[in-house]
Protein backbone atom coordinates (compact mmCIF):
# COMPACT_ATOMS: atom_id res chain seq x y z
CA UNK A 1 0.00 0.00 0.00
CA UNK A 2 2.40 2.79 -1.18
CA UNK A 3 -0.33 5.42 -0.57
CA UNK A 4 -1.36 4.03 2.89
CA UNK A 5 -2.48 7.61 5.10
CA UNK A 6 -2.01 10.29 1.95
CA UNK A 7 -4.39 12.38 0.58
CA UNK A 8 -3.49 13.48 -3.24
CA UNK A 9 -5.71 15.66 -5.63
CA UNK A 10 -6.37 14.82 -8.89
CA UNK A 11 -6.79 17.09 -11.53
CA UNK A 12 -9.18 16.53 -14.51
CA UNK A 13 -8.43 18.88 -17.55
CA UNK A 14 -9.92 18.83 -21.11
CA UNK A 15 -8.88 16.37 -23.37
CA UNK A 16 -10.96 12.87 -24.53
CA UNK A 17 -8.21 11.29 -21.78
CA UNK A 18 -10.12 12.63 -19.42
CA UNK A 19 -12.32 9.61 -19.19
CA UNK A 20 -9.03 7.39 -18.02
CA UNK A 21 -8.34 9.18 -14.96
CA UNK A 22 -11.70 7.70 -13.75
CA UNK A 23 -8.95 4.05 -13.83
CA UNK A 24 -6.26 6.28 -12.44
CA UNK A 25 -8.31 7.11 -9.15
CA UNK A 26 -9.20 3.70 -8.63
CA UNK A 27 -5.64 2.89 -8.66
CA UNK A 28 -4.72 5.54 -6.67
CA UNK A 29 -7.12 4.69 -4.28
CA UNK A 30 -6.15 0.75 -4.31
CA UNK A 31 -2.92 1.68 -3.00
CA UNK A 32 -3.92 3.09 -0.15
CA UNK A 33 -4.69 6.97 -0.87
CA UNK A 34 -7.73 8.86 -0.35
CA UNK A 35 -8.51 10.90 -3.64
CA UNK A 36 -9.91 14.47 -3.99
CA UNK A 37 -10.86 15.26 -7.98
CA UNK A 38 -10.38 19.03 -8.97
CA UNK A 39 -11.66 19.13 -12.69
CA UNK A 40 -11.87 22.42 -14.96
CA UNK A 41 -14.77 23.18 -16.87
CA UNK A 42 -13.72 21.68 -20.45
CA UNK A 43 -13.00 18.78 -18.29
CA UNK A 44 -16.86 17.89 -17.42
CA UNK A 45 -17.46 18.70 -21.19
CA UNK A 46 -15.96 14.90 -21.41
CA UNK A 47 -16.65 13.45 -18.12
CA UNK A 48 -19.56 14.05 -15.55
CA UNK A 49 -18.62 14.79 -11.85
CA UNK A 50 -20.79 12.25 -10.14
CA UNK A 51 -18.27 9.53 -11.83
CA UNK A 52 -15.19 10.66 -9.57
CA UNK A 53 -17.82 11.72 -6.95
CA UNK A 54 -19.05 8.16 -6.51
CA UNK A 55 -15.61 6.70 -6.75
CA UNK A 56 -14.12 8.39 -4.33
CA UNK A 57 -17.26 9.17 -2.01
CA UNK A 58 -15.96 12.95 -1.74
CA UNK A 59 -17.47 16.34 -3.29
CA UNK A 60 -16.33 16.84 -7.28
CA UNK A 61 -14.49 20.36 -6.91
CA UNK A 62 -15.36 22.30 -10.33
CA UNK A 63 -15.85 26.31 -9.97
CA UNK A 64 -13.94 28.66 -7.37
CA UNK A 65 -17.98 30.71 -7.20
CA UNK A 66 -21.28 29.20 -6.71
CA UNK A 67 -23.51 28.25 -3.67
CA UNK A 68 -21.63 24.47 -4.20
CA UNK A 69 -18.45 26.28 -3.77
CA UNK A 70 -16.05 26.39 -1.11
CA UNK A 71 -14.57 29.91 -0.48
CA UNK A 72 -10.98 28.92 0.75
CA UNK A 73 -10.42 25.78 -1.75
CA UNK A 74 -8.50 27.77 -4.21
CA UNK A 75 -5.77 27.85 -1.69
CA UNK A 76 -6.03 25.06 1.01
CA UNK A 77 -6.66 22.25 -1.48
CA UNK A 78 -3.22 22.60 -2.58
CA UNK A 79 -1.71 22.48 0.92
CA UNK A 80 -3.68 20.10 2.78
CA UNK A 81 -2.68 17.16 0.82
CA UNK A 82 0.21 15.18 -0.07
CA UNK A 83 0.44 15.34 -3.46
CA UNK A 84 -1.16 16.91 -6.73
CA UNK A 85 -1.38 14.67 -9.79
CA UNK A 86 -2.87 16.05 -13.09
CA UNK A 87 -4.32 13.96 -15.53
CA UNK A 88 -5.08 14.27 -18.29
CA UNK A 89 -3.09 17.79 -18.43
CA UNK A 90 -3.91 19.55 -21.36
CA UNK A 91 -1.44 22.01 -24.16
CA UNK A 92 -3.85 25.04 -22.34
CA UNK A 93 -3.86 23.73 -18.85
CA UNK A 94 0.55 23.60 -18.99
CA UNK A 95 0.56 26.88 -20.64
CA UNK A 96 -1.83 28.40 -18.39
CA UNK A 97 0.47 27.23 -14.74
CA UNK A 98 3.66 28.23 -16.83
CA UNK A 99 2.61 31.96 -17.47
CA UNK A 100 1.41 32.13 -13.60
CA UNK A 101 -2.71 32.29 -14.91
CA UNK A 102 -5.17 31.35 -12.24
CA UNK A 103 -8.59 31.84 -14.19
CA UNK A 104 -10.46 28.94 -12.48
CA UNK A 105 -10.31 26.52 -9.80
CA UNK A 106 -7.89 24.34 -10.72
CA UNK A 107 -5.15 26.58 -12.38
CA UNK A 108 -5.65 29.01 -8.92
CA UNK A 109 -4.81 25.57 -6.96
CA UNK A 110 -1.19 25.41 -9.01
CA UNK A 111 -0.24 28.75 -7.96
CA UNK A 112 -0.84 28.62 -4.18
CA UNK A 113 0.32 25.15 -4.24
CA UNK A 114 3.40 24.32 -1.63
CA UNK A 115 3.22 20.35 -2.08
CA UNK A 116 4.91 17.95 -4.97
CA UNK A 117 3.47 17.98 -8.09
CA UNK A 118 2.90 15.10 -11.27
CA UNK A 119 2.05 16.91 -15.17
CA UNK A 120 0.96 13.70 -17.14
CA UNK A 121 0.28 15.64 -20.88
CA UNK A 122 -1.67 14.30 -23.29
CA UNK A 123 -2.59 16.05 -26.23
CA UNK A 124 -2.17 15.69 -29.96
CA UNK A 125 1.20 15.11 -31.19
CA UNK A 126 1.54 18.29 -33.17
CA UNK A 127 0.57 20.08 -30.16
CA UNK A 128 3.06 17.79 -27.96
CA UNK A 129 5.86 19.17 -30.74
CA UNK A 130 4.76 22.60 -30.77
CA UNK A 131 8.05 24.62 -29.32
CA UNK A 132 5.43 27.17 -27.06
CA UNK A 133 4.24 23.66 -25.22
CA UNK A 134 7.54 22.01 -24.90
CA UNK A 135 9.54 25.87 -23.60
CA UNK A 136 6.11 25.99 -21.29
CA UNK A 137 7.12 22.07 -20.00
CA UNK A 138 10.34 23.29 -19.37
CA UNK A 139 9.46 25.89 -17.12
CA UNK A 140 7.37 23.76 -15.22
CA UNK A 141 10.52 21.38 -15.05
CA UNK A 142 12.70 24.05 -13.75
CA UNK A 143 9.94 24.98 -11.04
CA UNK A 144 10.76 21.44 -9.55
CA UNK A 145 7.69 19.79 -10.92
CA UNK A 146 7.67 16.45 -12.43
CA UNK A 147 6.82 16.16 -15.60
CA UNK A 148 5.62 12.13 -17.38
CA UNK A 149 6.38 12.12 -21.42
CA UNK A 150 3.45 11.41 -23.16
CA UNK A 151 2.95 7.24 -24.68
CA UNK A 152 3.29 6.68 -28.21
CA UNK A 153 0.63 4.88 -30.06
CA UNK A 154 -2.89 6.24 -31.88
CA UNK A 155 -4.26 9.23 -31.03
CA UNK A 156 -7.84 10.25 -30.58
CA UNK A 157 -7.58 12.45 -34.05
CA UNK A 158 -6.94 9.63 -35.82
CA UNK A 159 -3.21 10.51 -36.05
CA UNK A 160 -0.88 7.94 -34.88
CA UNK A 161 2.75 9.47 -32.69
CA UNK A 162 3.67 10.82 -28.82
CA UNK A 163 0.74 12.46 -27.19
CA UNK A 164 -1.18 9.25 -25.18
CA UNK A 165 -1.81 9.87 -22.02
CA UNK A 166 0.50 6.89 -20.15
CA UNK A 167 -0.97 4.07 -18.32
CA UNK A 168 -2.55 4.34 -14.95
CA UNK A 169 0.10 1.92 -13.67
CA UNK A 170 3.10 4.45 -15.17
CA UNK A 171 1.30 7.21 -13.43
CA UNK A 172 0.74 5.82 -10.44
CA UNK A 173 4.38 4.48 -10.32
CA UNK A 174 5.26 8.15 -10.60
CA UNK A 175 3.18 9.60 -7.94
CA UNK A 176 4.60 6.94 -5.62
CA UNK A 177 8.10 8.79 -6.62
CA UNK A 178 6.48 12.53 -5.53
CA UNK A 179 5.65 10.74 -2.10
CA UNK A 180 8.88 8.60 -1.15
CA UNK A 181 11.65 9.82 0.61
CA UNK A 182 14.55 10.82 -1.18
CA UNK A 183 17.66 9.07 0.28
CA UNK A 184 19.18 7.95 -2.52
CA UNK A 185 19.02 11.54 -4.66
CA UNK A 186 21.98 12.06 -6.56
CA UNK A 187 23.05 8.28 -6.57
CA UNK A 188 23.46 6.14 -9.37
CA UNK A 189 22.09 2.42 -8.80
CA UNK A 190 23.13 -0.95 -11.23
CA UNK A 191 20.74 -3.75 -10.47
CA UNK A 192 20.58 -6.80 -12.70
CA UNK A 193 17.20 -8.93 -12.49
CA UNK A 194 15.41 -12.07 -14.16
CA UNK A 195 17.11 -15.55 -14.96
CA UNK A 196 19.61 -16.02 -18.00
CA UNK A 197 19.22 -18.03 -21.32
CA UNK A 198 21.71 -20.38 -22.10
CA UNK A 199 21.32 -21.80 -26.11
CA UNK A 200 21.02 -25.24 -26.73
CA UNK A 201 19.74 -24.71 -30.41
CA UNK A 202 17.62 -21.54 -31.64
CA UNK A 203 14.58 -23.12 -30.19
CA UNK A 204 15.79 -24.74 -26.87
CA UNK A 205 17.87 -22.97 -23.73
CA UNK A 206 19.38 -24.04 -20.23
CA UNK A 207 17.52 -21.17 -17.67
CA UNK A 208 15.64 -20.67 -14.16
CA UNK A 209 12.49 -20.07 -12.31
CA UNK A 210 13.42 -16.49 -11.66
CA UNK A 211 10.60 -14.42 -13.14
CA UNK A 212 12.88 -10.64 -12.01
CA UNK A 213 10.01 -10.04 -9.66
CA UNK A 214 12.58 -9.61 -6.90
CA UNK A 215 15.39 -7.15 -9.43
CA UNK A 216 12.46 -5.16 -10.66
CA UNK A 217 11.03 -4.41 -6.91
CA UNK A 218 14.75 -3.02 -6.33
CA UNK A 219 14.95 -1.06 -9.37
CA UNK A 220 11.74 0.36 -8.70
CA UNK A 221 11.92 1.34 -5.33
CA UNK A 222 15.09 2.81 -5.51
CA UNK A 223 13.80 4.90 -8.34
CA UNK A 224 11.25 6.18 -5.85
CA UNK A 225 13.54 7.46 -3.51
CA UNK A 226 15.03 9.18 -5.91
CA UNK A 227 18.50 6.99 -7.42
CA UNK A 228 19.35 6.91 -11.49
CA UNK A 229 18.65 3.73 -11.88
CA UNK A 230 20.15 1.09 -14.53
CA UNK A 231 18.41 -2.29 -14.74
CA UNK A 232 20.44 -4.75 -16.50
CA UNK A 233 17.75 -7.81 -17.31
CA UNK A 234 17.21 -11.24 -18.47
CA UNK A 235 14.28 -12.12 -20.52
CA UNK A 236 11.45 -11.93 -18.32
CA UNK A 237 7.69 -10.72 -18.74
CA UNK A 238 7.48 -7.71 -16.48
CA UNK A 239 6.95 -3.86 -17.42
CA UNK A 240 10.07 -1.88 -17.43
CA UNK A 241 9.72 0.06 -13.81
CA UNK A 242 8.78 4.34 -14.54
CA UNK A 243 11.98 6.11 -14.49
CA UNK A 244 14.04 3.41 -14.70
CA UNK A 245 16.51 2.70 -17.83
CA UNK A 246 16.79 -1.17 -19.31
CA UNK A 247 19.04 -2.75 -20.58
CA UNK A 248 17.71 -6.47 -21.90
CA UNK A 249 19.99 -9.23 -22.09
CA UNK A 250 19.75 -12.47 -23.04
CA UNK A 251 22.93 -14.96 -21.64
CA UNK A 252 25.18 -14.77 -18.66
CA UNK A 253 27.80 -13.31 -21.34
CA UNK A 254 25.41 -10.71 -22.22
CA UNK A 255 24.50 -9.60 -17.98
CA UNK A 256 28.57 -9.93 -18.08
CA UNK A 257 29.20 -6.86 -20.80
CA UNK A 258 26.39 -4.77 -19.44
CA UNK A 259 27.53 -4.97 -16.01
CA UNK A 260 30.84 -4.27 -16.73
CA UNK A 261 29.86 -1.48 -19.11
CA UNK A 262 27.82 0.20 -16.65
CA UNK A 263 29.82 -0.93 -13.07
CA UNK A 264 32.35 1.97 -13.30
CA UNK A 265 29.88 4.78 -13.13
CA UNK A 266 27.98 3.64 -10.82
CA UNK A 267 27.54 3.66 -7.09
CA UNK A 268 26.23 0.49 -5.91
CA UNK A 269 25.88 -2.45 -7.99
CA UNK A 270 22.76 -5.08 -6.83
CA UNK A 271 23.10 -8.41 -8.54
CA UNK A 272 19.13 -10.16 -7.81
CA UNK A 273 19.62 -11.68 -11.54
CA UNK A 274 19.72 -15.89 -11.07
CA UNK A 275 22.72 -16.21 -13.51
CA UNK A 276 23.41 -19.37 -14.95
CA UNK A 277 26.39 -21.02 -13.66
CA UNK A 278 26.72 -22.85 -17.15
CA UNK A 279 26.03 -22.68 -20.43
CA UNK A 280 25.93 -25.46 -23.31
CA UNK A 281 29.79 -25.99 -24.64
CA UNK A 282 27.74 -25.85 -28.28
CA UNK A 283 24.93 -23.85 -29.46
CA UNK A 284 23.83 -25.70 -32.24
CA UNK A 285 22.88 -23.55 -35.38
CA UNK A 286 19.84 -25.97 -36.24
CA UNK A 287 17.74 -27.32 -34.54
CA UNK A 288 18.64 -30.53 -32.69
CA UNK A 289 16.27 -33.58 -33.72
CA UNK A 290 14.75 -35.98 -31.87
CA UNK A 291 16.69 -39.22 -33.30
CA UNK A 292 18.33 -40.98 -30.00
CA UNK A 293 16.94 -42.59 -27.02
CA UNK A 294 19.42 -41.00 -25.17
CA UNK A 295 21.40 -37.69 -25.87
CA UNK A 296 24.73 -35.82 -23.21
CA UNK A 297 24.97 -32.54 -23.37
CA UNK A 298 28.36 -30.83 -22.48
CA UNK A 299 28.49 -27.43 -20.23
CA UNK A 300 30.85 -25.15 -20.20
CA UNK A 301 31.43 -22.90 -16.51
CA UNK A 302 29.46 -18.87 -16.96
CA UNK A 303 31.54 -16.13 -16.30
CA UNK A 304 30.97 -15.18 -12.63
CA UNK A 305 29.99 -11.79 -13.22
CA UNK A 306 30.11 -10.38 -9.69
CA UNK A 307 33.70 -11.89 -8.77
CA UNK A 308 34.78 -10.62 -11.87
CA UNK A 309 33.73 -6.83 -10.52
CA UNK A 310 36.07 -7.10 -7.81
CA UNK A 311 39.16 -6.09 -8.85
CA UNK A 312 37.20 -3.43 -11.12
CA UNK A 313 35.80 -1.73 -7.35
CA UNK A 314 36.77 1.84 -6.61
CA UNK A 315 33.98 3.35 -4.44
CA UNK A 316 31.09 0.94 -5.16
CA UNK A 317 28.74 -0.39 -2.98
CA UNK A 318 28.36 -4.24 -3.73
CA UNK A 319 25.31 -6.19 -2.64
CA UNK A 320 24.96 -9.94 -4.32
CA UNK A 321 22.07 -12.30 -3.50
CA UNK A 322 22.14 -16.32 -2.45
CA UNK A 323 19.25 -18.20 -3.76
CA UNK A 324 20.17 -21.44 -0.95
CA UNK A 325 17.57 -24.30 -0.26
CA UNK A 326 20.07 -25.40 2.69
CA UNK A 327 22.57 -24.29 4.69
CA UNK A 328 21.54 -20.99 4.15
CA UNK A 329 23.13 -18.29 5.91
CA UNK A 330 26.66 -20.87 5.90
CA UNK A 331 26.95 -20.72 2.35
CA UNK A 332 25.61 -16.74 1.71
CA UNK A 333 28.65 -15.83 3.86
CA UNK A 334 30.84 -18.61 1.59
CA UNK A 335 29.81 -16.17 -1.15
CA UNK A 336 30.20 -12.84 0.52
CA UNK A 337 34.19 -13.72 1.09
CA UNK A 338 34.44 -15.32 -2.58
CA UNK A 339 32.94 -12.56 -4.31
CA UNK A 340 34.42 -10.20 -1.98
CA UNK A 341 30.33 -8.27 -1.26
CA UNK A 342 29.50 -5.55 1.38
CA UNK A 343 26.23 -7.01 1.74
CA UNK A 344 24.50 -10.43 1.32
CA UNK A 345 20.80 -11.08 0.71
CA UNK A 346 20.42 -14.92 1.72
CA UNK A 347 17.08 -16.22 0.04
CA UNK A 348 15.23 -19.28 1.30
CA UNK A 349 14.25 -20.75 -1.88
CA UNK A 350 12.75 -24.02 0.59
CA UNK A 351 9.33 -22.56 0.87
CA UNK A 352 6.40 -22.12 -1.59
CA UNK A 353 5.85 -18.34 -0.59
CA UNK A 354 9.81 -17.04 -1.05
CA UNK A 355 12.43 -17.02 -3.72
CA UNK A 356 11.31 -17.16 -7.39
CA UNK A 357 8.30 -16.08 -8.87
CA UNK A 358 6.21 -15.11 -5.79
CA UNK A 359 5.37 -12.07 -4.61
CA UNK A 360 6.74 -12.33 -1.01
CA UNK A 361 10.20 -13.55 -0.07
CA UNK A 362 11.87 -14.05 3.17
CA UNK A 363 15.86 -13.16 3.25
CA UNK A 364 18.52 -12.30 5.88
CA UNK A 365 20.51 -9.25 5.64
CA UNK A 366 24.18 -10.58 5.99
CA UNK A 367 26.82 -7.20 6.02
CA UNK A 368 30.56 -7.77 5.77
CA UNK A 369 30.43 -6.48 8.96
CA UNK A 370 27.93 -6.20 11.75
CA UNK A 371 24.93 -8.67 12.10
CA UNK A 372 23.00 -10.77 10.60
CA UNK A 373 19.11 -9.19 10.51
CA UNK A 374 17.18 -11.80 10.01
CA UNK A 375 12.81 -10.58 7.95
CA UNK A 376 9.90 -12.09 8.38
CA UNK A 377 7.96 -12.73 5.38
CA UNK A 378 7.26 -9.72 3.25
CA UNK A 379 6.28 -8.46 -0.10
CA UNK A 380 9.45 -8.52 -2.62
CA UNK A 381 8.64 -4.25 -2.71
CA UNK A 382 8.93 -4.37 1.43
CA UNK A 383 12.01 -6.93 1.15
CA UNK A 384 13.61 -4.04 -1.69
CA UNK A 385 12.78 -1.36 0.99
CA UNK A 386 15.05 -3.01 3.80
CA UNK A 387 17.89 -3.87 0.87
CA UNK A 388 17.98 -0.23 -0.06
CA UNK A 389 18.27 1.30 3.67
CA UNK A 390 21.59 -0.66 4.32
CA UNK A 391 22.51 0.34 0.87
CA UNK A 392 21.77 4.37 2.07
CA UNK A 393 24.15 3.30 4.96
CA UNK A 394 26.82 2.35 3.71
CA UNK A 395 27.29 4.88 0.72
CA UNK A 396 26.78 7.45 3.64
CA UNK A 397 29.69 5.16 5.62
CA UNK A 398 31.76 5.50 2.47
CA UNK A 399 30.92 8.73 1.82
CA UNK A 400 32.46 9.48 5.29
CA UNK A 401 35.32 7.74 5.10
CA UNK A 402 36.32 9.34 1.64
CA UNK A 403 35.76 12.45 3.57
CA UNK A 404 38.16 11.95 6.16
CA UNK A 405 41.09 10.35 3.81
CA UNK A 406 40.38 13.35 1.69
O1 LIG B 1 13.31 -13.27 -9.84
P1 LIG B 1 12.34 -13.74 -8.77
O2 LIG B 1 11.36 -14.77 -9.28
O3 LIG B 1 11.68 -12.60 -8.04
O4 LIG B 1 13.21 -14.53 -7.65
C1 LIG B 1 14.12 -13.81 -6.89
C2 LIG B 1 15.46 -14.56 -6.75
C3 LIG B 1 15.22 -15.84 -5.95
C4 LIG B 1 16.03 -14.92 -8.13
C5 LIG B 1 16.44 -13.59 -6.04
O5 LIG B 1 15.91 -13.18 -4.81
C6 LIG B 1 17.79 -14.24 -5.78
O6 LIG B 1 18.01 -14.91 -4.78
N1 LIG B 1 18.74 -14.03 -6.74
C7 LIG B 1 20.04 -14.67 -6.77
C8 LIG B 1 19.90 -16.03 -7.37
C9 LIG B 1 21.21 -16.74 -7.59
O7 LIG B 1 21.52 -17.01 -8.69
O8 LIG B 1 21.94 -16.93 -6.54
P2 LIG B 1 23.41 -17.66 -6.58
O9 LIG B 1 23.58 -18.08 -5.16
O10 LIG B 1 23.46 -18.70 -7.62
O11 LIG B 1 24.41 -16.52 -6.95
C10 LIG B 1 25.05 -15.70 -5.97
C11 LIG B 1 25.22 -14.29 -6.51
O12 LIG B 1 26.16 -14.30 -7.58
C12 LIG B 1 23.95 -13.67 -7.05
O13 LIG B 1 23.93 -12.30 -6.69
C13 LIG B 1 24.09 -13.82 -8.56
O14 LIG B 1 23.44 -12.76 -9.25
C14 LIG B 1 25.60 -13.76 -8.76
N2 LIG B 1 26.10 -14.59 -9.87
C15 LIG B 1 25.79 -15.89 -9.96
C16 LIG B 1 26.31 -16.65 -10.98
C17 LIG B 1 27.15 -16.03 -11.93
N3 LIG B 1 27.65 -16.70 -12.93
N4 LIG B 1 27.44 -14.73 -11.81
C18 LIG B 1 26.95 -13.99 -10.78
O15 LIG B 1 27.24 -12.81 -10.69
Amino acid sequence: MVFLGKRILLGVTGGIAAYKAAELVRRLMGGGARVKVVMTAAAREFVGPLTFAALTGEKVATAMFGPESDPLEHISLGQEVDAIVVAPATANFIGKVAGGIGDDLLTTIMLAATVPVLVCPAMNAEMWANPVVQGNLARLKGRGLLVMEPAAGPLACGAVGLGRLPEPDLIVEAAAGLLSVRDLAGRKLLVTAGPTHEDFDPVRFLTNRSSGKQGYALARVAWRRGADVTLVSGPTSLPVPYGVKCVMVRSARDMQAAVKAHFPEVDALLMAAAVSDYRPTQAEVRKIKRAREEMTFHLTQNPDILKQMAPLKSQQIVVGFAAETHDLEAEARRKMREKHLDLIVANDVNRPDSGFQVDTNEVTLIPRVGEAMPLPLLSKEEVAAKILDQVVALLETRDEALTKNA
